[in-house]
C-alpha cells in the first residue's frame, strides 16, 4: 500500500546556528516533522539519507563571540556539542549531525564556487560598501542595523528586516550604525562576487509555479504549502536582484582564489552546501555513494526549514544546484512551517523566552514522547501556533494518560489477569467486532497519506483515532462483566484489544517513538513494519505478553505553575534598567554619608511578612536597622555579614521600631534583592564613596 513509488530520499532539516542552546520553536519548526517523515520513510523500507549538523560560519557566531568574549571556535564548539547531544535525547534521528567547520564541507563549498565562477555564473562588482574603522571591517548582513526603510522598524539589519520581513541591503538603512562598536559607518571601496539572480528569473518561476524543469514534470506545485508558494511569488514578482557571494570577513570558508584576500563565502552560499558534505561525510562512512542521495533522478530531496529560510531554500541554493550541473537535484518540496508563539509571545533567545530543550529534557526525564507529542498537535504548518504550558499539560493529562495510555494498559491488564499474558484465540467476530476491525483497516492508510502530504498534525489525529476507538470498544463491550459468565466472548474482545494495541505500537512510531517501541516491547513484538499496520493479525494466539508499563504520568498543577513562573522571571530580568534620574551636583551627593557595617543580630519583626531586625556595628556605633528584605533572607544567613550602610538617613519608626539608617540593597527586575558586600573584609565604618 506504499503510496510513493520512489525509493530514495534525501532529508534535510536547517543547519542551526552553534552560537545558542535550541528551543521548542526550532524543533516545531523543522526538526520534529523531519523526524517523522524520516523515521516513517524507514518503516516503509526507503533508502533514507536525513542529515542536518551545525551552522558554524556567519555574523551570528561572530557576534555572540565578540559578546562574550572568547573566540567563535569556543562559541560553536560548545553549542555544537549541547544541540548534538540535545537532539540525539529528544530522539532526532539524524542519519549524520555535521558541521560546517569541517574539512569536508569547506572544501566542497570552495569546489562550488570554483566551478560557478569557472562556468562565469559570477559577476564581479566594485561598489562602496559601508565599513567600521574603529574595527576596521566591512559591515553586511548582521553587522549593521539602521532604520528600515519601508516600515520605519529602528533596528533593521543590513540584510533583512524582522519587523516587516523585507529584504535589505546596508545601503537601504537610513541611519546605519555598526553593531560592532555603535559607530557610524563610512563609505570604502570594495570588490565582491555576485549571483545575477535576475538572469535566472525565468526558469526559477517555471520550476516553482508550475513544477515544470527544462521543460519536463519535475513535482506537483500544488503538494507545496499555500504560505511557501506564496512567498515565493512575491520574490519573483519583486523581481531578483544580483546577491554578493563573498563577505569581507575573517571567518568563514575562504574564497579560493588568489585574489580574495581577506574574502569569505557569503553564510547563505556554504551553509545548504552543508547539506551536501554531510551526506558525503556520512556516505563515506557508512560505504554509500553521496551521488546517489544528491544527482540521482530516482531521490527525492525534500528541506525541512522554518518559513525564514523559504527564499534560500526555494530560490537561492537550487540556483547554486542548477548552475554547478551534474544534475544535481532540486528539492521535490520543501514543507517550510510557520513560527511557534509561547504563551501569547513571539520566542526570543535574547530576551530568553522560550522553552530550551535541553532544560525541558532534563526537567522532565523520559518525557520526551510527551513533548513530540504536543508539539506534533500544535505543529505550525500553515499559520502561525502556540505553546502554552496549561495546553502542555491538558495533552498529557486528558489525551496521552485518559485515552492512549488507558487504552494500552486496560488491554494489558486485563490480558494478564484473565490469560495468562498469553494473546488469547479469537473466536468468531459479531457484527460489532468487524465494523472495529474495519476501521483499524482503514486508520493506517490515511494516517501514511497525511504522512505524504506533510500534514503531521492531522496524521498523528488520526494515528490516535486507534486508541479512541479501542477506549469505546472495551467501553461498549465491558469484557471485566462478561468473564465470569463467558470467558470465551472475552478472549475474542481481548484480542481485538491486543492487535489495536499492536497497531498502535506501529502507527505511533514514526511520531512517539520510545512510546512505541514500549508497547512493542510489552506485546512481545520486535521489527514491525509498517505494513503490517490495519491487520487484526499481528499478534499470533498464545503469543506471551511481556510485563505492564505505565505508558504516561500525569502532570500535576505545581509542575506547570513552576514552569510558568520560570518564563515570567525570564522575561522580567529582560527589561530594560530602570530609566536615569536627574543630575545631581557633588555637594548632593557627598551629603550622604554611607559606611561599612557587620550585621550582629537579626530577627523577625513579629506579625509582618518583609521586616527583619537588625543590629549593626556601623564603626560609629552599634544601632537598630529595620529592613524590608525577610522574604529574601533569614536570620541565621546574614549574621556577621558585611554590608553598606546609609547612616545619616533621620531616623524612623517603623511597626513601633525606630529605624536608624538603611542597609542598601540591589533590587533586581524580579524584585528579589542582593547585599552590597565589600569585595574584602574591610574596617567597620570605613566610607563608601
Ligand atoms: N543557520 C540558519 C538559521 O538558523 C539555517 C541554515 S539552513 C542551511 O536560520 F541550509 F543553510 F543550512
Ligand atoms: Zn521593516
Amino acid at each position: 500500500m506504499n503510496s510513493t513509488q520512489t525509493q530514495r530520499y534525501t532529508i534535510t532539516a536547517a543547519l542551526p546556528y552553534a552560537n545558542g542552546p535550541l528551543h521548542i520553536g526550532h524543533i516545531a519548526g523543522a526538526y520534529l516533522p523531519a523526524d517523522t517523515f524520516a523515521r516513517f520513510l524507514r518503516m516503509l523500507g526507503k533508502d533514507v539519507a536525513f542529515v542536518c549538523g551545525s551552522d558554524e560560519h556567519g555574523a551570528a557566531i561572530t557576534i555572540k563571540a565578540r559578546k562574550e568574549g572568547v573566540s567563535p571556535k569556543r562559541v560553536i564548539d560548545k553549542f555544537h556539542a549541547l544541540n548534538k547531544a540535545t537532539f540525539k535525547d529528544f530522539g532526532i534521528s539524524f542519519d549524520i549531525y555535521h558541521r560546517t567547520s569541517e574539512p569536508i564541507h569547506h572544501k566542497t563549498s570552495q569546489d562550488f564556487f570554483t566551478v560557478l565562477n569557472d562556468k562565469g555564473y559570477f559577476e564581479i562588482n566594485e561598489s562602496e560598501q559601508y565599513y567600521d574603522e574603529e574595527a576596521s571591517q566591512f559591515l553586511a548582513d548582521r553587522y549593521i542595523v539602521g532604520t528600515c526603510p519601508k516600515c520605519g522598524h529602528d533596528s533593521a539589519y543590513g540584510d533583512q528586516c524582522e519587523n516587516c520581513g523585507s529584504s535589505l541591503s546596508p545601503t537601504d538603512l537610513i541611519e546605519p550604525k555598526s553593531t560592532l562598536t555603535g559607530s557610524i559607518p563610512v563609505l570604502k571601496k570594495t570588490k565582491h562576487w555576485y549571483l545575477p539572480m535576475q538572469k535566472h528569473e525565468a526558469w526559477i518561476k517555471d520550476w516553482i509555479v508550475n513544477g515544470l524543469l527544462d521543460g519536463k514534470k519535475h513535482h506537483n506545485p500544488e503538494e507545496w504549502k499555500n504560505h511557501v508558494l506564496g512567498q515565493c511569488r512575491s520574490w519573483i514578482e519583486g523581481g531578483l536582484q544580483p546577491r554578493a557571494m563573498t563577505r569581507d570577513l575573517d571567518w568563514g570558508v575562504k574564497v579560493p582564489l588568489e585574489d580574495a584576500e581577506g574574502k569569505v563565502l557569503y553564510v547563505w552560499l556554504d551553509a545548504p552546501i552543508g547539506y551536501i558534505s554531510a551526506t558525503k561525510a556520512w556516505a563515506e562512512k557508512n560505504n554509500k555513494n553521496w551521488k546517489d542521495y544528491w544527482q540521482n533522478d530516482d531521490t527525492k530531496l525534500i528541506h525541512f526549514i522554518g518559513k525564514d529560510n523559504i527564499v534560500f531554500h526555494c530560490i537561492i541554493f537550487p540556483i547554486i544546484l542548477k548552475s554547478y550541473g551534474h544534475d544535481f537535484l532540486l528539492p521535490d518540496n520543501v514543507p517550510a512551517n510557520e513560527f511557534l508563539n509561547l504563551e501569547g509571545n513571539k520566542l526570543s533567545t535574547s530576551r530568553n523566552w522560550a522553552v530550551w530543550l535541553h532544560e525541558y529534557l532534563k526537567e522532565f526525564p523520559g518525557k520526551q514522547d510527551v513533548l513530540r507529542y504536543v508539539l506534533t498537535t500544535i505543529s505550525p504548518e500553515n499559520k502561525d501556533s502556540e505553546f502554552t504550558w496549561k495546553d502542555f499539560q491538558a495533552k498529557n493529562n486528558n489525551e496521552l494518560v485518559a485515552i492512549l495510555g488507558n487504552f494500552v494498559n486496560r488491554t494489558m491488564v486485563l490480558s494478564h489477569k484473565y490469560f495468562n499474558g498469553e494473546v488469547p484465540v479469537r473466536g468468531e467476530m459479531v457484527k460489532y467486532d468487524e465494523e472495529v476491525a474495519a476501521q483499524v483497516a482503514e486508520i493506517p492508510q490515511k494516517v501514511e497519506s497525511l504522512i505524504m502530504q506533510y500534514k503531521f498534525r492531522e496524521a498523528l489525529a488520526e494515528a490516535m483515532k486507534l486508541a479512541r476507538l479501542g477506549n469505546k470498544y472495551l467501553a461498549d463491550t465491558e469484557p471485566w462483566k462478561l468473564f465470569p459468565q463467558d470467558p470465551e466472548i472475552v478472549k475474542t474482545i481481548l484480542n481485538i484489544c491486543l492487535q489495536i494495541t499492536a497497531n498502535l505500537g506501529i502507527v505511533l512510531q514514526p511520531f512517539l517513538p520510545r512510546t512505541a517501541e514500549k508497547i512493542q516491547f510489552m506485546l512481545g513484538l520486535r521489527d514491525s513494519k509498517w505494513d503490517q499496520a490495519g491487520k487484526m493479525d499481528i499478534l499470533y494466539p498464545y503469543d506471551k505478553l511481556g510485563r505492564t508499563e505505565l505508558l504516561f504520568k500525569k502532570v500535576e498543577d505545581d509542575v506547570v505553575e513552576q514552569q510558568v513562573k520560570k518564563l515570567e522571571k525570564a522575561k522580567l530580568s529582560s527589561l530594560p534598567a530602570e530609566p536615569e534620574k536627574d543630575t545631581i551636583d557633588f555637594e548632593d551627593f557627598i551629603k550622604i554619608d554611607m559606611r561599612i557595617g557587620t550585621i550582629l543580630h537579626a530577627e523577625k519583626v513579629p506579625k509582618t511578612k518583609k521586616l527583619l531586625k537588625l543590629k549593626i556595628d556601623t564603626g560609629i556605633d552599634t544601632r537598630t536597622i529595620v529592613s524590608g528584605i525577610a522574604e529574601y533572607f533569614s536570620p541565621d544567613e546574614i549574621l556577621g555579614m558585611q554590608v553598606c550602610v546609609l547612616v545619616n538617613l533621620k531616623p524612623r519608626k517603623i511597626k513601633g521600631i525606630e529605624s536608624q539608617g538603611m542597609i542598601l540593597m540591589a533590587e533586581d527586575r524580579d524584585g528579589s534583592l542582593s547585599f552590597i558586600k565589600p569585595g574584602k573584609k574591610i574596617n567597620n565604618g570605613s566610607s563608601i564613596r
